[in-house]
């Protein structure tokens, strides 16, 4: 894997001569952040050696390096899913190489449903904590020291200091958000009525089929670490209708605006 990476990573500094700062990942329907940035390289996940290919509808899959102010970034347009096939290396390998091109805050962007009645569909949510329902995990097996630890502490999964950073820029951009727990199970079955109950029942604000692997692999490198979701549908009631992924993109659409001006500032002033 140490290999592999460094592999992916010299493949990269040889095709481009840039080292991003800031590592974003795109979900779905928030592909357009892209259009924030003054784009510099862009680098299909096809022509990159040792990365996986994005299946999901609404998911390009590019690398895509350029400036936003004066900060370097790199943003995944499109992000590999464990229900998709992919194991949890695969799944979080982007963000191994991403670190090792010299990204140390990654922000991780996903559509989930919510169980908190404070919520509705297009509402906003930063992410403070999560809770790991994958039944696979990033980093079973044998650990590797250059990456990091083999137990990670997890007590601070999101940076504190970019939550706080973050909230009171979207107040003063006038951009409502909420501060949530993000339950992560592995799709690609939305829930059941029961399911949702659970979620709500253990604790969780919300719950999506993303995220976690990633945050959990870059807080194994020490990366600090955002997350934001948009509330796609609710599953809070006694009754849900029928949601499909054209209505997720739907919804994470419009709050698409909303997301990419605060991800956009966040980045320029943090
Ligand atoms: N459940 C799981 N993942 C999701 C949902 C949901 O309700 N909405 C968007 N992604």
């Amino acid at each position: 894997m140490w290999e592999q990476v460094q592999e992916t990573v010299s493949f990269i500094q040889n095709k481009i001569n840039f080292a991003p700062e800031y590592g974003v990942i795109l979900g779905s329907g928030l592909g357009s952040f892209t259009e924030e940035i003054e784009i510099e390289y862009t680098l299909p996940y096809a022509d990159i050696p040792n990365f996986p290919v994005s299946t999901v509808q609404g998911h390009k899959g590019a690398l895509v390096f350029g400036r936003i102010g004066d900060k370097k970034v790199v943003a995944m347009q499109g992000r590999f899913h464990f229900y998709e096939g992919y194991s949890m290396k695969e799944v979080t390998f982007p963000v191994r190489v991403m670190k090792y091109l010299g990204v140390s805050k990654l922000i991780v962007s996903n559509a989930c449903g919510g169980v908190n009645s404070d919520f509705q569909v297009g509402s906003i949510m930063i992410l403070k904590d999560h809770i790991n329902f994958m039944p696979e995990h990033p980093l079973r097996g044998k650990n590797d020291e250059r990456f990091g630890p083999r137990f990670v502490n997890m007590s601070e999964p999101y940076s504190r200091k970019m939550i706080s950073h973050a909230t009171s820029l979207a107040a003063d951009l006038g951009i409502k958000v909420h501060v949530g727990v993000y339950l992560a199970l592995q799709g690609p079955t939305f829930e059941t009525l029961a399911e949702y109950k659970m979620v709500k029942a253990v604790g969780a604000d919300c719950v999506g089929m993303s995220t976690v692997p990633e945050v959990i692999v870059a807080r194994h490198m020490d990366l600090e670490t955002f997350g934001i979701s948009v509330i796609t549908d609710m599953g809070d009631a006694d009754s849900i209708d029928t949601i499909s992924h054209d209505e997720v993109l739907e919804a994470a659409k419009g709050a698409e605006p909303k997301v990419r001006h605060l991800i956009r500032n966040l980045i320029e002033t943090y």
